[in-house]
């Protein structure tokens, strides 16, 4: 039986990269997804296509452990292998032992930073479990998906993986010992963000790896801010519990600046964060990992001016909804 799932992207309002070290990160559910398509097949190849993923009519077939490419353009291959392993790891976990065809869909850009890697893999997983009639809970799926992110990357944080599988607005941390601490937030206000997204200089690992690479060189500058960016996300909860918008406005500057110092932001990124600031927009930050990518801006009252300046900066603009819901099987 040919089933459906689809598994949200997300924004990191607070705390991303102190969270791939114990730090607490507040991060939303957006109302873009991702699409993943399965069918079992009869015997055990699995055959993986993509489309929207800027890449389109990308077959690619994954036979016996090896990945065999129907096209030459390699861009696509870091969201294939997402694919790829969310299958193994969901075989493995599942014990099925069946190919399947897995076809993938994606409302958003790939690779911008909006958690995409996560959902690819929440989505492919869901829907490679319906197919062979399992039904995971949303806690399963988000372990899942993060040894997926994991097996990928090498180094990841179980925000994405968290957030794409149980929606909503969640704060995030994980201690030494690796556990994770969940708390869903129940938020009055849905503050209006505009996203605006400039192309991706560096991947999320280059990204996490100038980080620690700066933390081994001076564990105590680069630990304290680390540890502020933190202390902002435990203030950044508060302001959204109460619906102050203004304070959490400024909260996102401070947090853009610790990121420029940890060297994640770009020139590109720091001007459209100014730009827009100078719109109207009470504040505004990178998120996701930097190296270009996406910045969010919070503009409840300036939302058009501020989304005018941000194209006219030439980046690729939306207004985002939050609090979306987590990875769930779709009727076909
Ligand atoms: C990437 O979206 C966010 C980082 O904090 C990495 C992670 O949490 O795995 C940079």
């Amino acid at each position: 039986m040919r089933v459906a799932a689809s598994a949200p992207g997300k924004v990191t309002l607070f705390g991303e990269h102190a969270v791939v070290y114990g730090h607490p990160a507040i991060v939303a559910a957006l109302d873009k997804r991702v699409y993943a398509y399965a069918e079992p097949r009869s015997d055990d190849v699995v055959k993986i296509s993509a489309k929207d993923l800027r890449v389109p009519g990308l077959i690619v077939s994954y036979v016996g452990g090896e990945l065999v490419l129907e096209t030459d353009y390699g861009a696509v291959l870091p969201a294939i292998a997402y694919v790829s392993k969310a299958v193994e790891v969901a075989a493995r976990y599942l014990d099925v032992r069946k190919g399947v065809n897995v076809e993938i869909r994606s409302e958003m850009p790939v690779g911008a930073g909006l958690g995409t890697s996560a959902a690819v893999a929440a989505a492919t997983i869901t829907a490679f479990a319906a197919a062979h009639g399992y039904e995971l809970a949303g806690e399963e799926v988000a372990n899942l998906a993060w040894e997926v992110e994991k097996g990928v990357q090498g180094i990841a944080s179980p925000m994405d993986s968290s957030i794409t599988a149980l929606g909503g607005y969640l704060k995030i941390s994980y201690g030494s010992g690796g556990a994770i601490e969940r708390v869903a937030l129940k938020v009055p206000k849905e503050p209006l963000l505009v996203v605006g997204y400039v192309e991706r200089v560096a991947r999320t690992k280059e990204m996490v790896e100038l980080v620690r690479a700066r933390l081994f060189e001076n564990p105590d500058l680069y630990g304290e801010i680390l540890r502020l960016i933190g202390r902002l996300a435990v203030e950044a909860e508060k302001a959204l519990l109460r619906g102050d918008l203004r304070t959490l406005g400024s909260l996102m500057n401070v947090n853009h600046a610790l990121l420029d110092a940890l060297g994640v932001s770009t020139r590109r990124l720091n001007e459209l964060v100014q730009v827009a600031r100078e719109a109207g927009a009470y504040g505004a930050k990178l998120t996701g990992a930097g190296g270009g990518g996406c910045v969010i801006a919070l503009a409840p009252e300036n939302a058009d001016a501020v989304e005018v300046a941000m194209r006219l900066h030439g980046s690729m603009v939306f207004r985002a909804r939050l609090g979306a819901e987590g990875v769930r099987v779709e009727a076909l």
